[in-house]
């Protein structure tokens, strides 16, 4: 096994917050990591600075032999980092096709103009573009929502159509921010099978999720963190007997 992406001495502020405090951590190449911890406890900032959302105040990250500290979002997603967000985007005016249409490559990070020019650029795409989307969409189970309005699919729904647009950039790491958040049973299924799919074919994954049940069914193995720092790293039963990890979920379900 060989690291792909390391974190080492993160450390970043949000006022007199830190939100990652000399984080230093590492993510297999080929593995499914959790990411787990605490309300606050940094884990969205850590996949801000690993995509470059927000840049570190101090430390390194570096994915697949190269430095990519502070690089913009659209370079590190280019280099087959990638990320979906916690709270799925705002999608009004949009089509399914066309929301993943309007984020090719190079627009990755850049805000989507208005819905109005959405139709002449999707007539614009290149066919291979399109087809690619097309594949991605039927593999996801959302071709046939493909025309309906992407704001009115359902949570789950909105979520396959986030790892659908990642998937456009034919990723070698996703990153996914809680992505098992206000989805159904059955399409969190989906998505389980999905990510096991994708995994097998190559592609390594980074979750970061409450839901226990996702993470111990898909993971290979979990990083807690805590206050802005990693606290426990290791197996899904390793670290949940983890008295630490106990502790600084006290109060909480675990
Ligand atoms: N953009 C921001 N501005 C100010 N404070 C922030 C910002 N992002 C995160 N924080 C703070 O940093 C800490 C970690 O937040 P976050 O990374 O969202 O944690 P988690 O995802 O683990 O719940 C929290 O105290 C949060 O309020
Ligand atoms: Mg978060």
């Amino acid at each position: 096994m060989s690291k792909v992406l390391t974190v080492k001495d993160v450390t970043k502020h949000f006022g007199g917050i830190a939100a990652l405090n000399e984080c230093s951590l590492f993510f297999e190449r080929g593995h499914v990591t959790g990411i787990i911890g605490p309300n606050g406890a940094g884990k969205t900032t850590l996949l801000n600075a690993m995509t470059g959302l927000v840049k570190p105040d101090a430390g390194s990250i570096e994915f697949d032999g190269q430095d990519i500290t502070g690089l913009p979002m659209h370079r590190i997603a280019a280099q087959g980092l990638v990320r979906t967000f916690q709270i799925v985007r705002e999608l009004r005016g949009l089509t399914v096709l066309e929301s993943l249409l309007l984020c090719p490559p190079h627009q990755i990070g850049e805000k989507v103009g208005g819905a109005l020019f959405a139709r002449s650029l999707v007539n614009r795409q290149d066919t291979a573009n399109a087809t690619k989307a097309r594949k991605i969409l039927e593999r996801l189970g959302l071709w046939r929502v493909a025309d309906q309005s992407a704001a009115a699919l359902s949570g789950g729904q909105k979520k396959l159509l986030e790892l659908a647009r990642v998937l456009l950039l034919d990723p070698k790491f996703i990153l996914l921010d809680e992505p098992a958040a206000g989805v159904s049973p059955p399409l969190l299924k989906d998505i389980i099978r999905i990510v096991k799919e994708l995994n097998g074919e190559g592609i390594s994954f980074g979750i970061v999720e409450h839901d226990m049940h996702l993470i111990n069914e898909v993971c290979d193995d979990v990083h807690v963190l805590a206050e802005g720092t990693a606290l426990v790293s290791g197996s899904f039963s390793d670290v949940t007997a983890d008295q630490r990890v106990i502790d600084a979920y006290l109060g909480m379900a675990i």
